[in-house]
């Protein structure tokens, strides 16, 4: 094996590795703690050198004073958001990780929830905010409508997510092929399903859905997509921005709620 296709193999095993491993953590409340350290203040190497930046953006200058961070984790994101000047809640379904963003943000509104069943009335907030959570998310077509129902009229969905390609990866994603290199390989594309996934200690299911399915339920509650993004890497070390432009790892997207949500006949 080459140290090329040896550091490229364990480079790219970090974001999504099949685990077999039966003392690995399962689950979001047993992986909290490695979570929290694999996050430490900074935010990871995909969250610190691709999506932050890219994030904020959107953010800036728009003038949005309320917003809910749906599966805010440790409360890194509402953290962000405070220093952009806006008023924050941030639900997330587990104790252990709301309890350090209780810790670093003695001051914070933090409360457990689920995005299927928010605790706000309708039209609550400017902006709603998903960080890397539908993957995580079971019940998506409840959850999408619920954070479109607590939206108020033209209120922003701001949603970034890992590609359905890479949720597609097949064991994993990253394969030898017959040169020698490692190339990544999707397979069942178009088959929703949840599998187990794990890195540096966390073991937690994703769920894999094809790019349709989340489209056709943004649109179908009442939203319209005024941005879309593939961020690329801009700054870390450049191994790491090399795995992350081969494959289309991240996607981000903005959504205006034009119409509020019809119940469906
Ligand atoms: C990948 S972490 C992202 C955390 C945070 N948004 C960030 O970017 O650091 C996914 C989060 O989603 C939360 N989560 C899992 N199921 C959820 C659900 N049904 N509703 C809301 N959040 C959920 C987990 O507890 C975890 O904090």
């Amino acid at each position: 094996m080459s140290a090329e296709y040896a550091n490229a193999r364990r480079r790219a095993m970090e974001p999504c590795e099949r685990s077999e491993d039966a003392s690995a953590p399962l689950g979001w409340a047993e992986s909290a703690a490695a979570w929290i350290t694999d996050m430490g203040e900074e935010g990871d190497y995909g969250r610190a050198c691709v999506l932050d930046r890219p994030m904020l953006e959107r953010i800036h200058g728009r003038r949005f004073a309320t917003a809910l961070d749906v599966g805010c984790g440790e409360g890194r994101f509402c953290r962000m958001l405070q220093v952009a000047g806006i008023s924050t809640v941030g639900i997330d379904p587990t104790e252990e990780l709301l309890g350090q963003a209780r810790r670093r943000d003695p001051k914070g509104d933090y409360r457990i929830g689920r995005a299927e069943a928010l605790e706000f009335p309708d039209r609550s907030f400017d902006l709603v905010v998903s960080y890397l959570t539908f993957i995580d998310i079971g019940d998506i077509e409840r959850a999408v409508a619920e954070m479109a129902r607590v939206l108020r009229p033209r209120g922003t969905l701001l949603i970034a997510n890992l590609t359905s390609f890479a949720t597609a990866g097949a064991d994993g994603g990253w394969q030898p092929h017959a040169d020698g290199r490692l190339r990544f390989c999707i397979d069942h594309y178009l088959d929703e399903r949840a599998e187990w996934v794990s890195w540096r200690g966390i073991r937690v299911k994703n769920w894999h859905r094809p790019l349709c399915r989340y489209m056709t339920l943004l649109l179908g509650a009442g939203l319209t997509l005024t941005h879309f993004d593939e961020p690329a890497p801009n700054s870390g070390d450049a191994d790491s921005a090399d795995r992350y432009r081969r494959v289309p790892w991240f996607l981000l997207m903005e959504w205006e709620k034009t119409a509020d949500q019809q119940p469906r006949v």
